[in-house]
Parts: structure tokens; sequence; C-alpha cells
């Protein structure tokens, strides 16, 4: 078949390609999102859940992800609905794309939010309010935070600029220099912080909390909570990595990447619940706290360390660039797809695009305060986005993608993607792809819904 090409040039490089995927992937959702879900559903059987996921759900996903852009070369509507066609299957397809460019869009409205509460964080360390790290403090500077929306609408404002502005000159790829050492140095700050835990907190409990698993604690709620985060933290089902893919340059191998962000993603997941937790336990506080957990820990252990404003203002800074990196993967999906079927420029595409979302944005700001008590199944508007994106809308997404990749497409088609013919790797891709993903989702939804027990299965 005659290859596609690009309409938005190429990676530079296979590390390249390895530097932007990571960007995307490690984010809020490794550093915020991950200590609090877990910690909000218990810790041990849900991380090993959320484990099992990343391996044996998110992973081959992932590598659909890669190859099915790589094909396409076009947005991710555009590159399912032209691979659809090309395998003989339905150009409908192109619905899975579209649900993606959407989960983007609501993601990146909370998501900013709280990239902006690291923001303030960068100047709330800077100016050593942290200093002495006495919890009760903290918590109440935290608390001022949310109440205060003006101030948090300042810097979601500040983050989504920073996001159109990257993404309006089309600079992503120059980003990879910067994340090169950008997120070497955030791990290694996160090495800090471990060794604070180890030494001042109360590691023993930390790791009996993460890692000791009790499945009888592990509700419905809990496992699809556990799989939603996995795919919220690999940043797949939304075609996020598939616009990537996009730009890859024929001859990379695909899953050898894709494994390398795989596990770096995840130790830096770890990584972060061994710092958080033994925080948690040593200074009584409580491990289900809520979003808030991350920015009522740290700024206890940067408090009482030497050098701790200097590391705690290096460490939100590094922290909001993870962010924006991320952040930058949750919107190009949807600017490739305006300059490309639209014909709009790239700078009104992000301009435009960026602005509904920083709209959409508000509806998280004031679900911490002003409209605290405006619930819907319980749950506030933040909450609602956070549950409909990383725990249904990504999984359904992902599911199609892997049905699409496993099923739709011939065998000779990602076999000739993957250029691991009929190794080892390939067929264990196929079967995670064709099989396991799917059926792994389904159940997982099917159990949620409480249908496996209507039914009598379980
Ligand atoms: N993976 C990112 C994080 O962990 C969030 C993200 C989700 C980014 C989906 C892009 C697409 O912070």
């Amino acid at each position: 078949m005659a290859k596609r090409s690009s309409l938005h040039g190429l990676w530079s490089s296979r590390l390249a390609f390895i530097f932007a995927v990571s960007g995307s992937a490690v984010g809020l959702g490794n550093i915020w999102k991950f200590p609090y879900v877990a910690g909000a559903n218990g810790g041990g059987a849900f991380v090993l859940f959320y484990l099992l996921c990343v391996a044996c759900v998110g992973l081959p996903i992932m590598i659909s992800e890669v190859l099915i852009g790589r094909r396409g070369r076009r947005n991710p509507i555009a590159t399912m609905r032209l691979v659809g066609e090309e395998e003989n299957s339905h150009p409908s397809w192109g619905l899975v794309g579209a649900m993606g460019i959407v989960a983007g869009f609501l993601i990146l409205s909370f998501y900013s939010v709280i990239a902006g509460w690291s923001l303030a964080y960068v100047i709330n360390s800077a100016a050593g309010q942290f200093a002495g790290g006495a919890p009760e403090k903290v918590s109440s500077l935290f608390a001022s935070l949310l109440g205060d929306w003006q101030t948090m609408a300042l810097w979601h404002t500040l983050f989504m600029s920073l996001t159109i502005w990257v993404v309006a000159r089309g600079v992503e790829r120059g980003l990879e220099t910067a994340v090169r050492f950008l997120m070497p140095a955030l791990a290694i700050l996160m090495l800090v912080l471990l060794a604070y835990s180890i030494r001042m907190g109360d590691f023993g409990r930390g790791i009996e909390f993460l890692f000791k698993a009790d499945f009888s604690a592990l509700t419905a709620e809990g496992m699809l909570a556990a799989m939603g985060q996995a795919f919220f933290t690999l940043s797949v089902g939304m075609g996020a990595i598939m616009a990537y893919g996009a730009y890859l340059p024929e001859g990379t191998s695909i899953t050898g990447t894709s494994v390398s962000v795989v596990i770096a993603d995840t130790l830096v997941a770890l990584l972060a619940g061994l710092v958080i937790f033994p925080i948690v336990f040593a200074n009584g506080l409580d491990p289900a706290a809520g979003p808030g957990l991350i920015f009522e820990t740290l700024p206890v252990a940067f408090g009482q360390m030497a050098g701790g404003t200097f590391f705690a203002t290096l460490f939100f800074l590094l922290l909001t660039f993870a962010a924006w990196t991320s952040a930058i993967g949750l919107i190009e999906p949807a600017v490739a797809w305006s300059v490309e079927s639209h014909g709009q420029s790239r700078a009104r595409s992000a301009l435009i695009i960026g602005v509904v979302i920083w709209l959409l944005g508000f509806l998280t700001i004031f679900s911490f305060n002003e409209m605290a008590d405006v619930k819907l199944f319980g749950r506030t508007v933040f909450e609602n986005l956070d549950h409909l994106t990383s725990n249904i809308m990504l999984p359904l997404g992902g599911l199609l993608i892997s049905v699409f990749a496993g099923w739709a497409m011939c065998k000779n088609s990602t076999a000739e993607e993957l250029d691991v013919g009929t190794s080892f790797t390939y067929r264990a891709w196929r079967f995670l792809a064709r099989w396991v993903a799917p059926v792994a989702v389904l159940l997982v939804f099917l159990q949620a819904t409480g249908l496996l027990n209507a039914a009598g299965l379980l």
C-alpha cells in the first residue's frame, strides 16, 4: 500500500516521539490523581487492579492507537474513517475519533483548573508560606484557595493561555528538548521527597496501604475508578496518542516505544504514592481526603525539610510543566481536526477551541465554592466531568479502538505497521487487543452498573 504522509511534519527521531508521548502521559494524572483516587478507594487492591489494567488493557490500546495513527496520518476522526474505509470496514469508525475529541475538551476543562492550583502553589511556595509545615496551616491555606474562585480563575486563565500559545504556534515539537531535561528533573525531585518520606514519614504504613491488597474492600465502583485511572494516566482512549502516532516516522518500533512509556508512567505514579502516604499517616491526615490530597500533604514535607522553600517552588513549577505537556496532548486532536477539516489556521483553531475550554473550566472552579452544593447523581459538576470522561468515555473509546485494531483491521495491516511479524510480541498484542482489553472493559462496565449481579453471574 502506498503510504500516506503527515500534513504536519514528523517527529525528528524515535526519542523525540518517546519524549512527546511521555510528556503527554506523565502529568497531574500520576502525581495529583493517582494518590487521591487510590486513597479514596482504600489503596492495596485498587492499586493492584490498576496495575493489571495498565498492563493488559492500557498497553495494548496504546500500541493500537500509535499504529492506527501512523497508518492514517490524520487527526483521529479522519484517521479512523480513512483506515476504516481502507480495511473495507465502515467509515462511521470516525465517530470514535469524534468522541475522543469531546473527551479531550471536557478533560482539559478541569485539568487546567487543577494545573492552576499547581501554579498558585509555585507562588505560595516561593513566598515561604509553607515554612514550618504545620498540617493545620497547610490545610487552611488550601481551603482558602478553594474558597476563592477569582484566584482560581486567574491561574486557570494563565494555564490555558500558556497551552493555547504553544499549540497555536505549533511548536509542540520544540518542547522535546524541554521534556528531555525537565521530566528527569521532576523524577529526581520526587526521589528527594521519597528520601524525606522514608526518614520522616510512616513509611511502613504507607507501603502497607499501597500494596497490601484486601480484595474484599474493592467495590465495583473502585474497579471502575482503577480502570479509568489506567486510561487517564496513559492518555489512552481519546486519540491523543493516535494524533501523536500520526507524526511518527516509518520504521520506528511501536511496541518498544509504548512499553517504555507505560513503564515510566507507572513508576512515576507509584513514586508519588510512596511519597504521599507515609506523610499522610505520620501527620494523622486522611488518605481519602479527595482532590486536595497532594496540596495538603506535600507542603507539610517541604515545610519541614531543609531548603524546603526552594524544593517546593521547583516541584510545583515542574508539576505545572508536566501538566502543560499533557494539556497539549489533550487539545492537539481537536486542533488537528479543525486545521485539516475546516481549513482554519493553527492559531485560529487553537484560540477558538481553547477559549471554549477555558469557559467550560468555570464549571469546575465553581464546583469547589459557589456551586459546591449543586449535585447530580450525588456528585458535583467537577466530579461528574471527571467520572464521565475517565471512567466512561476513555474506557469506551479504548474498547472501540482495540476492537478496531484487533478485528476491523486485517492481520496483514497491523503486522506490517508493528513490523514484528508473527513473533511472540505480535501475537501477544493481538490477543490482548482482540480479547482481553475489550472483554475487561465490558466486564468492569457491567459490574459497575450492577448488571452482572442482576444476571446472577457474580
Ligand atoms: N495522562 C495525562 C496525565 O496523567 C492526562 C491526559 C489524559 C493527557 C488524556 C492526554 C490525554 O496527567
